[in-house]
C-alpha cells in the first residue's frame, strides 16, 4: 500500500505524473464528482490548522467522498493517555485514507507503520509538509509553466519551518538552484543543507541579503517566523519583524517571476503586496484543493498512477536518535529505524563528516 510521507522520495517522473493528475483536477476543483463516491477520509489535526485540513475535507467532498475526525487533540483520547499507534489502529476501521498532522517529526511514517489505510502526511513537526509542497510545485508549474531549472529563493525561518525545505528536497531533480535567506539563528538545519547540497548535488548558497536574492528569483517563496516551535519567547522576540517583502522589494524581481507563501502570514509580507501581478500566495492556496484531490484520488486506487519511491533501505538499529522532537521520544515503542549515510564534505564548513545513521522519521543524522 501506498501511503504520502516525504514527497522527495518518489521519483521524478512520479512525481510529474501526480502533477498531471493534479493540473486535470483543476477544472473539477469547484464542483462536485463522484470519483470517491461511498469513501472516507479521516483527518486527525494535533496540531492547529486552517488550510490544510479544510482543503483536505473541501477535496473529499468535491471528489463526491466524506470525511470525519478531530481537529483538537483535548477532544480525542490522546489526551486520555493513548499511543498513536492504537489510535491509527482504531481509525484506520473508520476510514479509507487518513490525513495526519502532528506536532513530532516523523510522526506520519510512525502512523504509517500501524495502518491498514494510506496515510498522508499532513505535517509533522518542524520535519516535512508533502501536500503543501505538492500544491507548491503544482502553483509553480501551472504558473510559471515549468518547473525545470528554476531559481528558488526561500525566506524565512528555515529552522524550525516545514514548507521551504520540503520544497528544495522535493524539487531537487528539477535541478534548482535554491538560494536561501535567514534571519541569524533560522538557517536550514546543516543535515538538511548537507543533504540538498552535497547528496542531491544542488546548487546554491546562503545569504542574509534579501535584496541581492530576490533579483535573481524566479520563485520568492516566504515563510513566517513559526513561533510556536520556539524554546523560549525571548529567542522569539530576537528575530520577529526581521524581514519584510514589501512592494519596493518585489518590484525588483525579474519579469514574469512569483511570489508564494504558504500562509499564514504574520507580518513578513505586507498587503501591498497582494495586489501586485507577482502576487500568487492566494491563488497558491486555491491549487491546494486540485492538489490533494489528485493526491486522495491516487492513494485510492481510483485514478491508475504507478508512483516508484527511491527510499533507502532502512534498517533497525540500536541506539537513539538525538532529535529532541522526534516522534520516537513521545511513542517509545517505535521500532529504531535507521538508514546508513556515507561519510561527505561538509559544504559549509568543510571537513569530512563521518557517515551516520539518518534517523528514518525524522531525518536527524547521529554520529557514526
Ligand atoms: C504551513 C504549515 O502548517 O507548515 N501552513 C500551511 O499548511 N498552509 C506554514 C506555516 O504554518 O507557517
Amino acid at each position: 500500500m501506498q501511503h504520502f510521507i516525504d514527497l522527495s522520495t518518489l521519483d521524478r517522473p512520479s512525481k510529474e505524473k501526480l502533477l498531471e493528475v493534479a493540473a486535470e483536477m483543476i477544472p473539477l476543483a469547484g464542483r462536485r464528482t463522484d470519483i470517491a463516491a461511498g469513501k472516507i477520509l479521516a483527518t486527525l489535526f494535533y496540531e492547529p490548522s486552517t488550510r490544510t485540513r479544510l482543503s483536505f475535507e473541501s477535496a473529499m467532498l468535491r471528489l463526491g467522498g466524506r470525511w470525519l475526525g478531530f481537529a483538537d487533540v483535548k477532544a480525542a483520547s490522546v489526551a486520555k493517555g493513548e499511543s498513536l499507534a492504537d489510535t491509527i489502529r482504531t481509525v484506520d476501521k473508520y476510514a479509507d485514507i487518513i490525513a495526519i498532522r502532528h506536532p513530532a517529526e516523523g510522526a506520519a511514517l510512525a502512523a504509517s507503520l500501524y495502518s491498514d489505510v494510506p496515510i498522508i502526511n499532513a505535517g509533522d513537526g518542524g520535519h516535512l509538509h508533502p501536500s503543501q509542497t505538492f500544491l507548491d510545485m503544482l502553483t509553480i508549474r501551472q504558473e510559471l509553466g515549468r518547473l525545470n531549472a528554476l531559481t528558488v529563493v526561500l525566506v524565512g525561518d528555515l529552522r524550525y519551518g516545514r514548507t521551504a525545505s520540503s520544497l528544495a528536497l522535493a524539487m531537487a531533480d528539477f535541478r534548482p538552484h535554491v538560494i536561501t535567506v535567514t534571519p541569524e539563528g533560522l538557517e536550514i538545519p546543516r543535515h538538511i543543507y548537507r543533504s540538498l547540497r552535497v547528496d542531491m548535488g544542488i546548487h546554491g548558497s546562503e545569504t542574509r541579503d534579501v535584496r541581492e536574492a530576490v533579483r535573481a528569483a524566479d520563485v520568492l517563496y516566504v515563510t513566517r517566523v513559526q513561533r510556536e516551535r520556539f524554546f523560549s519567547d525571548e529567542e522569539y522576540q530576537a528575530v520577529k519583524g526581521s524581514y519584510v517583502v514589501d512592494e519596493k522589494l518585489v518590484e525588483t524581481m525579474p519579469p514574469r517571476s512569483i511570489v508564494l507563501h504558504p500562509l499564514p502570514r504574520v507580518d513578513e509580507i505586507t498587503v501591498g503586496v497582494d495586489g501586485t501581478e507577482k502576487a500568487r500566495y492566494f491563488k497558491q492556496m486555491f491549487y491546494g484543493i486540485p492538489a490533494r484531490m489528485a493526491l486522495i484520488a491516487v492513494l485510492l486506487g481510483l485514478k491508475e498512477v504507478e508512483l516508484t519511491c527511491v527510499e533507502p533501505a532502512r534498517e533497525e538499529v540500536d541506539t537513539e536518535c538525538r532529535n529532541p522532537r522526534c516522534v520516537t521520544k513521545t511513542e517509545p515503542y517505535l521500532p529504531r529505524y535507521f538508514s546508513r549515510v556515507a561519510g561527505r564534505t561538509d559544504p559549509l564548513f568543510g571537513g569530512e563528516v563521518a557517515g551516520v545513521f539518518r534517523c528514518a522519521y525524522c531525518d536527524y543524522e547521529v554520529g557514526g
